[in-house]
Order: C-alpha cells, then structure tokens, then sequence
C-alpha cells in the first residue's frame, strides 16, 4: 500500500485536533488528558501525546496512533480510515480496487451536495437566489455554509445520479430518492439545501426549506445509518472551533439562526435539527465547550420538553444557560435588526443558569398560595437529577426563592436523590452486595473522595493558587479524605506535580489521577467566580461548619447537649445564614 500516504497523513494531522473531534481533552503538562471514548469512566484515564503521536488509555489499555483511532471510533477498515483522514490532511490517497460500505454512501452524498450547490448558482435557481437575497443571505454567505437548490422538477438528483454512475440501489438507501407508482423521484423539490455535517466535516444529511407552495415547512434526510438526527448538530463541523476557544456553545433551534450568528461573529453556535435536546448532543457538546447557552423562541424555552432537555445537558457536565431574547424574535430575526447585534450580545451575558432560570419561569406559581407546593416540589426534584457540585452554589438562591433554609434544601433534595436512584449503576438491588463485583463496586465508591476536597488539591497540585498558597495548617484540617491530605502534603513539602505523577504512573496507581480529574472537573464550575481557589476553600470550610451544624443539632434532638452547645449552635446558624453567595 502506499506508505507515503500513511506517512503524510500522520505528519499532517495533529492527533489532538483529530481525537480532540470525539473526545473532550484537557492539557496537563505536555500530554492530553480526556475520559476514555473505549471504556465508560468517570475520570479520565486517557492520555494523548502529540509529541509521540499516540494515544494510550491507563484504564483499559487501549492504545496506539490516529489512524487506529479512527478505525476503532468510526469501526473502519484501516483503508477506510485512510479514506476519511487523507483528504482532510490535504493528501492523495486511492484505494486500489473496489468500493463498497459507508464510503460510497459518503460519496453519494458528497455528490447530491454538489448537485445541489450547482444548481442554487445555476439557471434553474433563480427562485432560490431571490428568496435568499430577501432572507438577507448573500452568495458569499451561500457558498460558505454550502447552501443548494432542489429544484421543482420530479427526478432531477434521480437522474443526476444516475448519470454518475451511481446504482438505484444506493440511491435509494441514502433516502435522497424515493421509489412511487410511476418510478423514482427526488424527496427534496422547491426547497433551499441545508447540508448537514458531522464533527469531521463529512456531509450525512440534508435538510430542506420550503420556497412556496404548500408542505411542511422544513424536512430532513431521513435517518440511517450515516445520520442519527438525535445525535446530530447542524453547524458543528464549523462551531467546534469556536466552542473549543470560548469554552461555550450556543444552542439555537433553527438553520438560520444558527447561520446567522456564524454571519455575526458567533462561530460557536449549533441548532438541534427538530427534536428535543438529547444524550448524543450533549456527549458533542461537551467534547468542545463546558458551557452551553441556549438560544430558543420565548414559548419553547419554557415548555416542558426543553426544560428537561436543558436540565439533561447540565446532569452530562454542562454548565446551562438560558438566553432570553425579546418576545416573539428569534437570532435570526432580531440579527437582521438594528442595534440586533448589541441586543443579543447583551441577552447573552444576562443569560440566567439553568436553576435561576427555572425559578424565575416558576416565580408566578411560587408567589401563589395553590400552585406553590406542585412548583416547589418540581424545582427540588430537577434539583436531584444534578449533581452536588452543580447544585451546592445556587442553594442559597434557591432557598429565598422557596422561603426555606439552604440547609433544608440541601435535605430535601439529597432525599430526593436516594428516592430516584438507590443505586449506582442501574443494577437491581440485592444481588449487589453479595457478589464479589458488587463488594468491589462498593468499595471504589467509598473511595471517591469529596469532590470540593479534590479541586482543593488540584488547584495546589495545578498550580493555579501560586500567588497565594495557603498555609499547611488551613488545608490540611479541611481534607478528610486520606489520599488527598498525603497529596496535599506531599505538594505543600514542595515535591513537583511530574514527580508525583510520574511514580503513579509508574506503580499504576491511578486513584490520585481520578481524584484530581474530580478536582478539575469542579474547578471548571467555579472558574467564572475568579479566585477559583478562595471559592473552593471557603465553600469548604462552609461544609464544615454545615456538617457541624448538622451533628449538634442532632445532640439536641437525642437531649443530649450541653449548654455550649446552644450558643455554638447559633453561632453556626448565624455563620451559615450570612454565607457567602456565588451566583
Ligand atoms: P421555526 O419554525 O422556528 O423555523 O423552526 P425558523 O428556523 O425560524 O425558520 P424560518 O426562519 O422560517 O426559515 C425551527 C426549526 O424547527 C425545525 C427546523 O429544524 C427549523 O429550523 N422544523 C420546523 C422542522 O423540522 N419542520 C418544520 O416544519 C418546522
Ligand atoms: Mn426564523
């Protein structure tokens, strides 16, 4: 085979860039670090080396080059791995001998793309031109985001790609074409082309609106093996960058809004393609950004479907925001105003995050004595399906909005949380305990440390506190979790963070990693705030004296306190009420 191809596909290619498509990846010293995309972990164990051009997975062990992880993501022929990096490292590469599978179906649609940009710029597309000019989206514009015509005729892709040499059998399959009583026919007619990519830039759908007459107003391809509309964002070939260094995504509903705000200088925005938010575009989404800002009309941003869209999206490790903008506009409308752009990067920066927001769509409800308990109960139990670290800055808020404590919140939502999964890990209960997997199971989640105690430590472990390393006798009190008070320790002696994270590499012990992934992963929660370091210590030391609050109130409940008890009982209530708020 042609080894020289091989060879230029891996010099050219940045393996970060490349794995970077399907994995979210952090920097840590000259490596990369991300959850392994080939085995399901919590704590990212997989590291990528540019140096090297190599991947290595300390959980699983799987390992090896670019071209191997594309094989085993995209389950690919080494040939076929070839086929996919080859053009997009600018290099030639042609397989000897016969076609077949998903390539061809690749093909097919790489040429029904450019059937249909030719015709958006050719003589039958005159409509279409028209129709464009006045949605206010010029040729340029066009030709960048590879718009295209399906002109009104019966069977002009059906004899295109006929022509190309294309069988009807494979035709057929891409749902491009449609077999009726009186032979085949194109499924999109009379409608402006919305190509749609996947991360990779490989086109694998189309969508198509309507120019005049009647139908519904947009449809898609329908779904096969190349297409999962669930699993799909449009736009994300081009916002990935954009995502990667805003650290955000916006998410907006409609082809035009999200071609829009691309116009505008917004290159980090996807739109869903019709459905609600799912799993798969939250798996996307976190791969590039860790917040994602969601740009819906006013009535669907409230509805019910949504609002448990949005709150999936934070549960996979987004940090959602709602963007509202004014009544009755989408991003597409109000861009084309003047002053739009101003209004929106305003809407953008007033977004709420996701629980401010939910309390203030229920705020009606919560000041009115009969819906009261229903939009309390509601809040609480969208409050469970999140995580402590997701959960524990907005308790106060929270708290005034439902006129309790934040503690009695705090209680109330970690019983609900013990009522809808009592279990890790969606085994039937039981049997758990008695297996040997179950103990071990158990065992490593007693392990999991704290994850504010973990983020404590990353930040001394990163770094990032240098300015103003805290004093060993502040940290050490706050780390209950053996490993991390010896980590801290070993860090606050002054031992380098390679020295450490060598020898665990070398003994394979990989508990100090997860634990500061852990810690990384919660820092990434409070970056905004600013002193990353000063927040996590204080909601440390406020969880202490939480915890305390907690155990004394408890002696007086048993009867028995002692008289000190009741003035260091109000003292922490004191303490705990005028607690420190972070957004
Ligand atoms: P909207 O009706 O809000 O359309 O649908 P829009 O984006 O503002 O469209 P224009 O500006 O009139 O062209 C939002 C999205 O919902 C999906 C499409 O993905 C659309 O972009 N949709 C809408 C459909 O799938 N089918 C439809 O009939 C309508
Ligand atoms: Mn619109």
């Amino acid at each position: 085979m042609q080894d020289d191809a091989v060879r230029s596909v891996k010099e050219r290619l940045d393996i970060v860039d490349v794995i970077g498509d399907y994995v979210a990846l952090r920097k840590v010293g000259s490596n990369y670090r991300g959850l392994c995309p080939f085995h399901s972990e919590k704590t990212p164990s997989f590291y990528v080396s540019p140096e090297r051009g190599s991947y290595h997975c300390f959980g699983c062990g799987a390992g090896g080059d670019l071209i191997s992880f594309v094989m085993e993501m995209e389950g690919l022929s080494f040939v076929e791995a070839m086929e996919l990096l080859a053009p997009r490292a600018g290099v030639t590469f042609r397989r000897e001998g016969g076609k077949g599978g998903k390539t061809d179906a690749y093909q097919l649609l790489t040429l029904a793309n450019r059937f249909f940009s030719e015709n958006l710029t050719g003589k039958t597309g005159l409509p279409a031109r028209r129709y464009l000019e006045r949605r206010g989206i010029d040729a340029t514009t066009a030709r960048s985001f590879e718009l295209g015509w399906a002109g009104e005729s019966w069977d002009g892709l059906c004899r295109f790609l006929d022509r190309q040499g294309v069988p009807t059998r494979a035709a057929l399959e891409s749902g491009l074409v449609l077999e009726g009583r009186n032979g085949l026919y194109d499924r999109f007619r009379g409608r402006i082309i919305f190509p749609i990519h996947d991360v990779s830039g490989r086109v694998v759908a189309f969508g198509g609106r309507l120019v005049g007459g009647d139908g519904a107003k947009y449809i898609n391809s329908p779904e096969n093996e190349l297409f999962r509309k669930r699993r799909s964002l449009y736009l994300i070939h081009k916002a990935k960058q954009g995502m990667r260094e805003a650290g955000r995504a916006i998410l907006v509903e409609g082809y035009t809004d999200a071609i829009r705000l691309h116009m505008h200088g917004f290159t980090n925005a996807v739109a869903t393609l019709g459905t609600s938010l799912t799993e798969g575009q939250a798996d996307i989404l976190t791969r590039f950004a860790s917040q994602c800002l969601i740009c819906y009309d006013a009535d669907a941003a409230g509805e019910e479907a949504t609002l448990r869209g949005m709150y999936l999206l934070q549960s996979r490790g987004l940090d959602v925001r709602v963007v509202s903008l004014p009544e009755g506009s989408d991003p597409d409308d109000l861009l084309r105003e003047e002053g739009g752009k101003e209004t929106f990067q305003e809407a953008q920066r007033s977004a709420l995050p996701l629980l401010n927001y939910h309390l203030k769509l229920r705020s009606p409800a919560l000041q009115d004595q009969a819906r009261r308990p229903a939009a309390a109960r509601e809040i609480l139990e969208k409050m469970a399906e999140l995580p402590d670290i997701d959960t524990a800055p907005y308790l106060p808020e929270v708290a005034s909005g439902l006129g309790l404590f934040a503690h009695q919140v705090q209680q109330t939502v970690e019983e609900y949380r013990k009522g809808r999964k009592p279990r890790a890990g969606n085994r039937p209960s039981g049997d758990v305990s008695s297996s040997a997997e179950g103990m071990q199971i158990e065992a490593e989640q007693q392990e999991t440390p704290d994850s504010l105690e973990s983020a404590l430590v990353y930040l001394l472990w990163n770094g990032r506190g240098s300015g103003e390393i805290p004093p060993t006798a502040q940290v050490l009190p706050l780390l209950e979790n053996e490993l991390l008070a010896h980590i801290a320790a070993a860090l606050l002696q002054g031992e380098s963070p390679e020295e450490l994270e060598s020898r665990w590499l070398i003994t394979g012990d990989r508990r100090p990693l997860r634990a500061l992934a852990l810690g990384a992963a919660m820092c990434d929660r409070f970056e905004e705030s600013g002193n990353t370091l000063r927040v996590v210590l204080e909601s440390l030391q406020r969880k202490k004296q939480q915890k305390r609050y907690l155990e004394v109130q408890e002696r007086f409940r048993r009867g028995s306190a002692t008289p000190e008890d009741l003035s260091l009982l109000k003292e922490l209530g004191r303490e705990l009420k005028g607690g420190h708020r972070h957004r």
